[in-house]
């Protein structure tokens, strides 16, 4: 397209050229108010963000206080206070498996993956393993927008311009319980042996395996069946892999535990090659946990890779550097807003809030509401844990048959819902990277139960007004 000559567009680099975007002037809870008055329910808590909610003075409090002490120090050269401390509250959150680990702070998800990436990497090489640096990821997955990220990620509308540009590794399928790949026989298994399968097929050279634990923007909120993340860390263990759990949407509660992977990790293991003793105490956790979004809440960009002992022992005693550098690595005023958000997460018991499982949670009520949706026409599944919720838009409910892409079914959804005063998360191409269309919705765990109801009662007018035109 060709901008006639006096055309001008906003200075600040916009998502798209064809949209408009209102000016967000105000945050308060759970809604965000524009410059014209008009105020949005955030059931999206703005991308799978904003946990805490808008306009919370403590966060702003904590930050300003460590504005006012130092607003940088660079980490080449020093360390502060408020990383160390808030490093030992997150291994803590983190659980036993991360005790005695370390944490290493970025401004955001990309740049969390890229680390853990690298330091999987590294981990290899320090551990006599120069010849493993293959990382084993996901088709239908999103990792980041970094060039490192975006080859292990499997979103294809996000990836395809790049492709020249990325040095690509094995991807395995993702499980996706409403489209089954393997009919619901054995799934949780015969989708672990892709792994298993690529692992051989890297001949040696793979260094880790990254997932999801819970399918995030790409897939629209999609569980894994039961038993297959603890198949998952049988084989990466018996082949020498790491994993590393992206748990930058889905971490830090907002599937009502602290991290994701936990909804697995009392279940029995599957696999015939665990020992009987074994049975049902198989440790799930991943090596290493990456962290973003929820982390610091959208108040001041972070990330933080979360490493357990294992990892950190074999470069601390090792080289005894992480070949790694970021400037803004651990920056102190993000560090401070991130510790002020999770003191926030435990005093308001948000994970609690946050867990569908927990009769009368404002999860719980979201589940419900949500789940009422099934019954308009358009709508073919309604998944999700805690608050972090998908819901798929068929054609046909018979046969499962997707939209055309034009048709852009999802947008026009979003637009609808934006109109009446709901923000949700379009997104398309869950059935093969291009078909599929489905809202992701993650709101925030303040919202109260009220508003969480009106806001879904929009969300089915804005449906049935699309369905209608
Ligand atoms: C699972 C996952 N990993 C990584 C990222 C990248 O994070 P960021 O956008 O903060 O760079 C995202 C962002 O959506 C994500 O959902």
């Amino acid at each position: 397209m060709h901008f006639p000559a006096h055309a001008s567009w906003p200075a600040a680099f916009p998502r798209s050229f064809r949209k408009q975007y209102p000016r967000a002037v105000r945050g308060e809870g759970a809604w965000i108010h524009d410059e014209h008055g008009k105020r949005y329910l955030d059931v999206a808590g703005s991308a799978a963000v904003s946990f805490l909610g808008h306009g919370d003075r403590a966060i702003a409090r904590a930050m300003a206080a460590q504005l006012a002490d130092i607003e940088f120090a660079h980490t080449s050269q020093f360390a502060t206070a408020v990383a160390e401390d808030f490093a030992r509250e997150l291994l803590e959150f983190a659980g036993a498996p991360f005790s005695g680990g370390a944490v290493y702070f970025t401004s955001g998800g990309s740049e969390a993956v890229e680390t853990a990436l690298k330091l999987a990497r590294q981990f290899q090489a320090e551990s006599g393993h120069d010849e493993r640096y293959q990382i084993v990821s996901r088709h239908q997955s999103y990792h980041g927008a970094t060039l490192g990220a975006m080859a292990v990620s499997g979103n294809l509308r996000r990836r395809k311009p790049y492709l020249p540009m990325l040095r690509e590794f094995r991807h395995i399928n993702t499980p996706y319980c409403y489209r089954c790949a393997y009919g619901c026989d054995n799934c949780a298994a015969a989708h672990a042996r892709e792994l298993e399968i690529a692992i051989s097929e890297s001949d040696g050279a793979a260094a880790a395996f990254i997932c999801e634990p819970i399918s995030g923007a790409t897939l629209g909120a999609a569980a894994p069946p039961d038993g297959y993340l603890q198949e998952i860390r049988r084989i990466c263990d018996a082949h020498g892999l790491l994993w590393i759990a992206d748990e930058v949407m889905t971490g830090c509660g907002r599937t009502g535990r602290n991290f994701a992977w936990e909804h697995w990790k009392t279940l029995p293991t599957l696999s015939l090659a665990t020992p009987a003793s074994d049975k049902g105490r198989a440790t799930v956790a991943p090596d290493i946990i990456v962290a973003g979004k929820g982390l610091a809440a959208g108040y001041a960009p972070l990330g933080a890779v979360i490493a357990s002992r294992r990892v950190v022992e074999a470069i601390a005693v090792g080289s005894g550097s992480f070949i790694h550098g970021l400037t803004y690595n651990a920056h102190p005023v993000s560090v401070a807003a991130g510790r002020a958000v999770l003191n926030r997460i435990r005093e308001l018991r948000l994970v609690q809030a946050a867990d569908s499982n927990n009769t009368g949670s404002l999860a719980a009520e979201f589940a419900a509401a949500l789940r009422t949706l099934r019954d308009c026409d358009f709508v073919g599944d309604v998944r999700g844990l805690g608050l972090l919720w998908g819901v798929e838009f068929v054609a046909d409910r018979q046969s499962k048959a997707p939209f055309d892409p034009s048709a852009g079914f999802s947008a026009r959804v979003f637009e609808a819902a934006q109109r009446r005063g709901v923000l949700v998360y379009p997104m398309q191409g869950c059935v093969d990277g291009t078909r599929g269309d489905h809202l992701l919705l993650a709101p925030p765990a303040v919202t109260l139960p009220d508003e969480i109801r009106d806001g879904v009662a929009e969300l089915r007018r804005a449906i049935q007004e699309v369905q209608a035109s």
